[in-house]
């Protein structure tokens, strides 16, 4: 079984890979997305999204780190690909699943699940200017509105010399509303012979092993469950118990240094408000504190509501 980070734009940055790659169980992880439109960008673009390009394309942890690109120019996207690799980027994914209006109006994401034909040309062209011996992977959801094209979009990216393909399964329309409709990964897979990763709604190590035996599939991406349990992926291969409260304050705590440090604050509230989201939804107290943070926008005051809180739970009563 191979277990993935999902990319997640605005909260899976370096920092919070190093943190959940260190608690382990990740085989890969993929980054935000880097947009494409009409040019080679500069290397400071990609080490900006992907630091780890400076560390041999690996987190401290040792976990590889695969950049992924969005855009619809095959030209393009196949000279930045070329770049990412160059750069040390251990392969490039493609992402055809971005929901986003703005990303979506200039043909870019989700809205490419309605053209067969340019997914076609969009990962050939990628999978011929990359060297054969790194990855090319795409990133699907089952369509844009509807699944009237799932099997054709997965026939013709494997067509086209894609290495694996994860399937988000769901589609644009149904935004990340629950369920995400794993039986479809199992029909996608019957089509088309390259590794699949089943995506979406992987909470537990139940939905996991639900997913599995729904999708016909063992590799298998995480992504808002891996924010929410911070140590999902060793509990999925371990069975081991979700991390205690305490724990995950103190890594609250470390990820706040790390992130007010190197972003110089700039998105740190923002970022750690984000984690609290997902966090409340697995542990109550994280609900209650995130509560007091939502109104905090200065990092040295979230810093001392988080250290409050800590404190409340070290200190004798
Ligand atoms: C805040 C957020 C940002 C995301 N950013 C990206 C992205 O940059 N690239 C991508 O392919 N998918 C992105 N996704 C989709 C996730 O990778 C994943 O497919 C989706 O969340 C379903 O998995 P989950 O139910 O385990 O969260 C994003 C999802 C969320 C919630």
């Amino acid at each position: 079984m191979n277990i993935i980070l999902a990319p997640m734009e605005g909260v899976v940055d370096h920092l919070m890979r190093d943190m959940l790659t260190r608690i382990g169980g990740y085989d890969l992880c993929i980054t935000e997305f880097i947009r494409i439109v009409d040019q080679k960008l500069p290397a400071r673009v990609f080490t900006r999204i992907c630091p780890e390009l400076l560390t041999a394309g690996k987190t401290a942890a040792g976990t590889p780190v695969r950049i992924q690109l969005l855009g619809q120019e095959p030209h393009w996207l196949a000279e930045n690909a070329v770049r990412a690799v160059e750069l040390g980027s251990p392969g490039v994914d493609l992402n055809f699943g971005c929901p986003a209006k703005a990303v979506n109006k200039s043909r870019g994401g989700a809205v490419l699940l309605k053209e067969t034909e340019q997914l076609y040309q969009i990962v050939k062209a990628v999978r011929d200017a990359v060297p054969a011996q790194f990855p090319v992977s795409a990133k699907i959801r089952l369509g844009y509105d509807d699944t009237s094209l799932t099997l054709d979009n997965a026939s013709a990216i494997a067509a086209a010399g894609a290495s694996m393909l994860t399937v988000h399964a769901r589609t644009k329309s149904d935004g990340y509303r629950p369920p995400a409709y794993w039986p479809w990964i199992a029909k996608i897979k019957q089509q088309v012979a390259i590794p699949l990763i089943a995506n979406g709604e992987i909470w537990t190590a139940s939905d996991a092993k639900l997913c599995q035996q729904q999708s016909n599939c063992q590799d298998i991406m995480l992504g808002r469950g891996a924010l929410a349990m911070p140590n999902l992926a060793q509990t999925i291969r371990n069975n081991t118990a979700a991390m205690p409260w305490p724990q995950v304050l103190t890594l609250l705590m470390q990820y706040s240094e790390f992130e007010i440090a190197g972003d110089k604050g700039q998105y740190y509230a923002n970022r750690i408000k984000q984690w609290f989201s997902y966090l409340k939804l697995q542990y109550p107290a994280a609900a209650e504190l995130f509560w007091q943070l939502r109104v905090l926008r200065k990092s040295s005051d979230i810093l001392a509501a988080l250290q409050h809180a800590l404190d409340n739970l070290t200190s004798p009563h």
